[in-house]
């Protein structure tokens, strides 16, 4: 390319640039401001450059020929210089900026008061921890509940014993005529999941359940999870081996034996109530060990069993087809059988003493010994 261009001053307009003086000009431009102006006085409307490109359009067609490639350069190369050199003068302020603005991240920052993870958030997070290892997916459910999906869906129909055992708190009908009531426990979830998603089906339902009583071990609030596995030809076995693997998954220990005694749920069949084996260890009963130890024993932690034919008909799903089992714990119990509490009340109190002894760091890991399987 020629260093000089000179514009067709038969048109009126005579400008003439040295391609080099422009870009050492461009390269060696001190600031930002005086690089942008730079660019106005040669790319700008009235513009060196600008001013040559107009030319062309005076210009016979064997001039344009010859000049219009060499102007186009020309306008491309200043382009690219004054690109170039904003880029470095940019990175450069960066530097400078970041050079002096230093932040002393070393300084203690002042600590005002921390809140804390609830026991029951807490056991719920590494409930969907465990099951989400072994395929299970987490499902909720509404907490104000219809009796339909509540108790006759499962096998309890309105004159059945079964729902006396529930001590229900009901609200007024619904418009529609459905009773509706607070949830008793979290087995509508099955009904809820089982009606709208397709088998197979893994899923956890935990979540808050009401039932009108109150001890040391019963809160009219508390909280369950429930469990549930549809497919083709599951059986008693795969429970058991689900439950264990959850129950040795949960302690943190691989010691755990489970004992399934027979029982009853209008909702299963067979049903089994699940007992583990625990033993006194330094004045503390801990799950694991020998339960027929001088100083071991069982008790009982959740209830299960296989899908009633009629509960999986309800939902609109072939029971000769889709078989599976089920299963119902109390979260509270599993969080004050892990971290050792006593008193079901002192859970919803809301008693900051309690909430720091007892309650985990937000930013905790959950402490699970390398979760299902390890
Ligand atoms: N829903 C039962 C209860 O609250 C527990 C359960 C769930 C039992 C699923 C068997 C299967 O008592």
């Amino acid at each position: 390319m020629d260093s000089r261009l000179r514009g067709n001053d038969e048109c009126g307009v005579a400008v003439t640039i040295e391609n080099q003086d422009a870009l050492s000009e461009i390269a060696s431009a001190a600031t930002l401001a005086e690089l942008e102006a730079i660019r106005v006085r040669m790319l700008g409307k009235s513009g060196t450059i600008t001013a040559l490109l107009k030319t062309l359009g005076g210009m016979t067609p064997e001039q344009r020929q010859a000049e219009g490639p060499k102007i186009h350069a020309l306008r491309e190369a200043v382009t690219q210089a004054i690109a170039d050199r904003k880029a470095t003068l940019e990175g450069a302020a960066l530097e400078a900026r970041l050079a002096t603005e230093k932040l002393d991240m070393s300084l203690p920052v002042s600590v005002g008061m921390q809140g804390s993870v609830h026991p029951v958030a807490q056991v719920m997070d590494e409930l969907a921890e465990i099951f989400a290892d072994l395929g299970f997916a987490v499902a909720t459910g509404p907490e104000i509940e219809d009796d339909w999906h509540n108790f006759t869906a499962l096998n309890i129909p309105e004159t059945h014993p079964a729902r006396a055992m529930h001590d229900t708190f009901y609200f007024p009908d619904a418009e529609d005529g459905r009773k509706m009531l607070l949830r008793t426990h979290t087995s509508p979830v099955q009904i809820r999941t089982m009606m709208t998603e397709k088998p197979p089906i893994r899923i956890i339902a935990p979540g808050r359940t009401y039932r009108s009583d109150s001890d040391a071990t019963h809160t009219p609030m508390f909280h369950q999870v429930e469990g549930l596995v549809i497919d083709r030809g599951i059986h008693m076995g795969h429970l058991k081996w689900t439950l264990e693997t959850f129950v040795k998954a949960f302690f943190e220990r691989d010691d755990i034996v489970l004992r399934l005694r027979p029982s009853f749920f209008p909702f299963t069949e067979p049903s089994a109530e699940v007992d583990v084996g625990f033993t006194w260890e330094k004045g503390r009963r801990v799950i694991g060990g020998d339960p027929t130890a001088a100083n071991g024993g069982w008790m009982e932690i959740l209830g299960s069993g296989m899908v009633h034919s009629r509960v999986i008909a309800n939902c609109g799903l072939d029971p000769d087809e889709w078989q599976g089992f089920a299963f119902g714990c109390g979260i509270d119990r599993l969080a004050m059988l892990k971290y050792g509490m006593d008193d079901l009340r002192a859970f919803f109190d809301g008693d900051l003493r309690w909430l720091k002894h007892y309650g985990f760091a937000a930013l905790d890991v959950p402490t699970l010994s390398g979760g299902v399987g390890a």
